[in-house]
C-alpha cells in the first residue's frame, strides 16, 4: 500500500466511528457566534465549505463550557441549559457531506484578555508574561477545589449536550496553554495539593474528564483529547511527560490523541520554536507525535504546518494514523478534493513573520480568521490578506463582539 493510498484510507475509530479518509480539519476558534453566544448562519456558511471538501473528520473551533471564561469575546458557548437547536444544525452541516462532526470544548484558565474578564480561573495565582503585553489579559485566581470539581463537572455537561445535538464526539483542549494545559504545566501548576506536583497529580484534572464524559455518554461516542508535545518553554512540560501523560490516557478509552504544543507566551503552534527544542520544518511536531505514538494505543493526530500532500502522506509514513490541518483549510476549504484531482496541488498557509513574535502572532491568526469571516459570508478567500488592514479588521471585530457578550451576560 502505497502512503498515498493511505492518506486517502478509511479508519475506524475504537469507539466504532468511521472516517472516510485520514485528514482532519483541526479546530479553529471562528470568533463568530451569534447572538447568546450561539452558533448562527455565518457560521454554518463557513462549515458548509468544509463539510464539501472532502474531509474524513472536522473538528469544531473551541466552543466554551463555562459563559463566564471566554477565549474570545466571539465565542461559541454550550452549557447544561443551553437549548439545542442552534447546535443540532451546527452538527447536521458538518455531517452533510460524510465527515464525523467533532466539537472541541475548552476552558481558558488564565488565557484570557482583559477586556473580557477581568478576572480568570488558573490552576495558581500565576499570569501571563508576555512582555508589554501581559497587561492586556485577566489576573490569575487560583482555584479552590470546588473551582476544580465545577470546572469537570461543566466538561461533562457540555459533551453530554453535544451528544444530544447530534454530533459524533468531542475533543476536549488540553493544549495550547488553556486551562487543562496549565494544569499538565510545571510552571503555571504550582499547587501542592492533590492537582499538583506530581505528574500523576498535574494531570488528575485531565483524566477526570476524560472518564467522566466516556461514562456519560457511553462507547460509541468518540472522545479526542488535543495535547502538547511539550511547552516548549524552559520548566515546562517536557516531551517525556507528555508521552506518560498518554500512557494514562491509554486506559481511559480515548479515540485519537492529536499532538500540538505551545501557548500565549510560546506560541509554537505557529512554526517558531523558542527553547532548545526545534521543531520539524514541515509538520512540525511529527518528531514528537512519532515517539508518542509508539506509547498509544489510540490512533494519533499531528498538526501543524502541514500544507501538501507528500507531507500528508509522510506524516502517515511516520506513524501517525490522522493528519490535522488548520491554516491552510481557512484559505482552501476544499484542499482535500484538490489533492485527490491534483496531487501537486499545494495549500497555502499566510504567515506573519515580524519580529516581534506575540504581534506577528496575533496578525497572523487575525488574517487566517479574516478568511473565516469571509467564508462565513461566501466571499471568496485571499491567499495573501494585508497584514494590517486584518489586524484593524480583527480588532474592529472584536471589540463588536466584546460589546455584544457583555450584553449577553448582562455586564
Ligand atoms: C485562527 C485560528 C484559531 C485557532 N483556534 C484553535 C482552537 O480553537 N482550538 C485549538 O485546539 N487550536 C486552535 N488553533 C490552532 C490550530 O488547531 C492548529 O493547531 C495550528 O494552527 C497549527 O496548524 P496549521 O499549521 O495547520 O494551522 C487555531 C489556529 C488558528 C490559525
Amino acid at each position: 500500500m502505497s502512503s498515498q493510498s493511505a492518506v486517502f484510507n478509511s479508519l475506524t475509530l475504537p469507539c466504532g466511528k468511521h472516517l472516510k479518509n485520514r485528514i482532519v480539519k483541526a479546530a479553529m476558534e471562528e470568533n463568530m457566534a451569534g447572538s447568546g453566544q450561539l452558533p448562527d448562519h455565518n457560521l454554518l456558511s463557513l462549515y458548509r465549505y468544509w463539510a464539501h471538501g472532502g474531509l474524513g473528520m472536522i473538528i469544531t473551533g473551541n466552543v466554551m463550557v463555562n459563559r463566564h471564561a471566554m477565549t474570545g469575546p466571539g465565542g461559541v458557548v454550550l452549557e447544561k441549559t443551553t437549548p439545542l437547536s442552534a447546535f443540532q444544525k451546527w452538527s447536521s452541516v458538518i455531517r452533510s457531506g460524510g465527515a464525523l462532526a467533532i466539537m472541541q470544548i475548552n476552558h481558558p484558565g488564565r488565557q484570557v484578555f482583559k477586556a473580557v474578564s477581568a478576572q480568570a480561573l488558573a490552576p495558581s495565582a500565576v499570569n501571563l508574561k508576555l512582555g508589554r503585553y501581559s497587561k492586556q489579559f485577566a489576573k490569575a485566581k487560583p482555584m479552590t477545589c470546588d473551582d476544580i470539581y465545577a470546572v469537570c463537572q461543566q466538561f461533562v455537561d457540555t459533551a453530554v449536550q453535544a451528544q444530544k445535538a447530534g454530533f459524533d464526539g468531542v475533543q476536549v483542549h488540553a493544549a495550547h496553554g488553556y486551562l487543562l494545559s496549565q494544569f499538565l504545566s510545571p510552571l503555571v501548576n504550582q499547587r501542592d495539593d492533590q492537582w499538583g506536583g506530581t505528574l500523576p497529580n498535574r494531570a488528575r484534572l485531565l483524566l477526570n474528564i476524560v472518564s467522566q464524559i466516556r461514562a456519560s455518554c457511553g462507547s460509541d461516542f468518540a472522545v479526542l483529547v488535543k495535547m502538547n508535545a511539550a511547552d516548549f518553554q524552559r520548566g515546562g512540560m517536557t516531551p517525556q511527560e507528555a508521552c506518560e501523560v498518554v500512557g494514562y490516557l491509554n486506559n481511559l478509552g480515548v479515540d485519537v490523541v492529536e499532538v500540538s504544543g505551545g501557548n500565549y507566551e510560546a506560541p509554537v503552534m505557529q512554526g517558531r520554536s523558542s527553547d532548545a527544542l526545534s521543531l520539524d520544518n514541515d509538520a512540525y511536531f511529527l518528531r514528537f507525535a512519532h515517539d508518542i505514538a509508539q506509547v498509544a494505543k489510540m490512533p494519533v493526530m499531528t498538526t501543524g504546518g502541514i500544507t501538501s500532500l507528500p507531507v500528508a502522506q509522510h506524516v502517515i509514513s511516520e506513524g501517525c494514523e490522522l493528519v490535522g490541518m488548520a491554516s491552510a483549510l481557512a484559505i482552501t476549504p476544499n484542499l482535500v478534493l484538490k489533492w485527490q484531482q491534483m496531487p501537486s496541488y499545494k495549500g497555502h498557509a499566510p504567515k506573519c513573520k515580524w519580529q516581534d513574535k506575540t504581534l506577528a502572532s496575533l496578525v497572523t491568526m487575525a488574517m487566517i480568521r479574516r478568511q473565516l469571516r469571509r467564508l462565513g459570508n461566501d466571499l471568496s478567500t485571499t491567499r495573501e490578506p494585508g497584514q494590517w488592514w486584518s489586524l484593524i479588521l480583527d480588532l474592529l471585530h472584536r471589540k463588536k463582539m466584546t460589546r455584544r457578550y457583555h450584553r449577553f451576560i448582562g455586564r
